[in-house]
């Protein structure tokens, strides 16, 4: 490895995820660039390969970590499968940047933090909320004391659900909409606040509109408690019609702020005929629409990426961590206990003999 230049970066995945990293990277030519990708099905690698003129098309991803120049590997794939794959990577001495949720149990979590350790490579966990343009400045607003003391976090991520089948197996996702947007909202309302200690947790979770194709939930409701007094409020949902919903609040003693991802970057727009795109999940583009502009940047992914591209370069600290993804994972395993108890969980929390946290719900049904 070089070391200096741009950083040469494999991905894994070369669907919804793999696409959105490699054209982020495609956004930050000066920092890294994509030399490499890797899928299973034959053909998928290869067209993604062709639409961002990425040289080294993979099959089998433990051949292109092989290849001794790329320094930075992506995990864009399913989520039963980041452990290994992160174990694999940092084996081959490349730096990981693993999608969010972390993995399925805090075992893994261990594992892949302390063979990253082992091997001297970063582990980054891709949280893009601590990146996005808009959330980022409600942060500095709160740290510069606009709000005064913060007691309260809302984050919400809603739609109509996800379009791959294993999302819905869990089996291989590890949770419904709690595991795989809850995720977001517990990494925000943490990051928000500084990283305080979380006291508890309490969920509230149900199916209401997919139990034909899931034994996940479908609909969450989380309270988080931290030792700061303050709160963070998670709302998530894949039974939420009408297309995509991110929003934040932020309540202070001294002030207040509302950003949302959506609408506040949209163009209101009405259409009899449809056209293009218009957001990401958006169910139709006739009638009325609000089709979001610079999706990807209002997003955070450029940025997430360059900056992990830095970090690898040692130019910055790395600001999204595997420890941060262990302690979201906990907080994952706590809801569902909660959700199944009806009442709150104390943290720490360690759920032994659990395969995947849904589990803890799925137990008393
Ligand atoms: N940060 C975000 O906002 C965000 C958004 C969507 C997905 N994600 C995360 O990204 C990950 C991938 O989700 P997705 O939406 O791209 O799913 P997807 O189904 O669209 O794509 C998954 C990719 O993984 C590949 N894959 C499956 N098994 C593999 C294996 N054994 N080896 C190598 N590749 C394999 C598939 O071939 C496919 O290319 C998940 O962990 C998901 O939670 C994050």
């Amino acid at each position: 490895m070089s070391g200096k230049g741009k950083v040469k970066v494999g991905i894994i995945g070369s669907q919804f995820e793999g696409e959105i990293h490699a054209a982020s990277f495609q956004m930050i030519p000066d920092e890294a660039e994509v030399v490499a990708v890797a899928s299973p099905t034959p053909g998928h690698a290869q067209k993604l390969a062709v639409r961002f003129g990425i040289a080294r098309v993979f099959t089998d991803y433990k051949k292109m970590l092989a290849e001794k120049d790329i320094e930075m590997v992506t995990i864009a794939a399913p989520n039963y499968l980041h452990a290994q794959m992160t174990v694999d990577i940092a084996g081959a001495g490349k730096h990981v940047v693993c999608e969010k949720p972390l993995c399925m149990t805090l075992e893994e979590a261990d594992v892949m933090i302390e063979t990253c350790r082992s091997k001297g490579v970063l582990l980054m966990y891709a949280e893009e909320l601590f990146f996005t343009p808009k959330y980022v400045k409600a942060k500095e607003m709160a740290d510069q004391g606009a709000f005064g003391r913060v007691y309260l976090v809302k984050q919400m991520e809603k739609h109509f659900g996800p379009h791959a089948p294993w999302f819905w197996d869990v089996e291989r996702s590890g949770g419904g909409v709690f595991m795989d947007m809850g995720c977001h909202g517990i990494a925000f309302c943490y990051w928000f606040l500084g990283r305080p200690k979380i006291k508890t947790v309490y969920c509230q979770m149900a199916t209401h509109v997919h139990g034909d194709k899931t034994k996940g939930e479908d609909d969450s409701l989380c309270i988080l408690e931290f030792d700061n007094s303050a709160v963070g409020l998670i709302e998530n949902s894949w039974a939420r019609r009408g297309g995509m919903e991110d929003r934040i609040e932020v309540y202070g003693e001294g002030g207040v702020t509302y950003a949302d991802l959506h609408m506040g970057n949209a163009l209101p727009t009405y259409s009899e005929y449809g056209y293009g795109y218009a957001v990401e999940k958006a169910p139709t583009t006739k009638g009325w629409t609000y089709p979001v502009f610079e999706e990807l940047w209002n997003y955070g992914f450029p940025q997430e990426m360059r900056h992990f591209a830095r970090c690898v370069r040692g130019k910055e600290e790395p600001q999204a961590t595997g420890e941060d993804g262990r302690v979201i994972q906990e907080v994952l395993f706590a809801g569902y206990q909660s959700a199944a108890t009806g009442s709150k969980t104390q943290l720490p929390f360690q759920a032994d003999g659990f395969k995947r946290p849904i589990d803890l719900w799925l137990k008393g049904r």
